[in-house]
């Protein structure tokens, strides 16, 4: 079986507050981005990653290529104003062969090998299957103005991650629905939602964070000396 992995990895990084994205930050000595293509590289159940960025850092892709032996790298795409957009981009090059098209974000480099192995296999069955953890904090609804109106009851509740993974088809017709009915979301299963499919959970791990602000960095370098893919 084919399948193919996009990485959104067009992103600022504005609540980083860097000047570059925080996916070209380093984190021991190597660029975030490169720990995520590595997981993506080594992982036998996938044979093609294509990574969406500003044009400005192509040639930064293309030196990871050869730098870190990346031979499932294909040539990037443009990123676009929105997460959403830049994976709309991506889907545009995947290879006619993909059954499976897994999307994970660029700055979620301790992605474990059992979670994106385990994401396909679900979506190969299923049709689409989301990453996500159990919800360790009481969740509570609230107005804008921060007025409780009820409590959610946590044992129904997940933290989603990515990989989040989709038969071809599937998350081809999602992006579609979106585009043409100006739906707009910062999660892929939330589209392919709104066009009747409803993907499993396959429970990850709560190391597989989301480097977002200069905390999160600092969780990360702890987790990078101890972290086994
Ligand atoms: O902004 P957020 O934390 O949701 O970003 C998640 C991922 O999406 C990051 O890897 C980021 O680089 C990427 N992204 C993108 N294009 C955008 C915005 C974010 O590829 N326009």
């Amino acid at each position: 079986m084919f399948a193919s992995v996009i990485i959104p990895a067009a992103g600022f990084g504005e609540r980083m507050g860097a000047t570059i994205g925080k996916q070209f930050l380093l984190l021991n000595e190597k660029p975030i981005l490169v720990h995520t293509l590595e997981r993506f590289q080594s992982c036998a159940d996938i044979q093609e990653i294509i990574v969406a960025t500003q044009r400005s850092s192509f040639p930064i892709i293309e030196e990871f290529k050869k730098k870190y032996s990346l031979s499932k790298l294909k040539a990037p795409v443009e990123g676009g104003e929105r997460r959403q957009d830049s994976i709309a981009n991506a889907l545009k090059v995947v290879d006619a062969d993909a059954e499976i098209i897994s999307v994970h974000d660029a700055v979620r480099p301790f992605v474990h090998l059992r979670e994106i192995t385990q994401s396909i296999e679900t979506a190969k069955y299923f049709g689409a299957s989301i990453v996500a953890v159990r919800a360790k904090d009481t969740m509570k609804q609230a107005s804008t103005d921060g007025r409780v109106e009820r409590t959610l009851n946590r044992a129904s509740l997940w933290n989603v991650q990515t990989p989040q993974s989709f038969q071809r088809k599937i998350l081809v017709d999602a992006y579609d629905f979106a585009f043409r009915n100006d739906i707009v979301a910062t999660d892929d299963s939330y589209l392919a939602e709104q066009i009747g499919i409803l993907p499993i959970i396959v429970e990850g791990s709560y190391e597989n964070i989301k480097i977002t602000t200069p905390d999160d960095l600092l969780l990360a370098e702890l987790l990078a000396k101890r972290f086994i893919p």
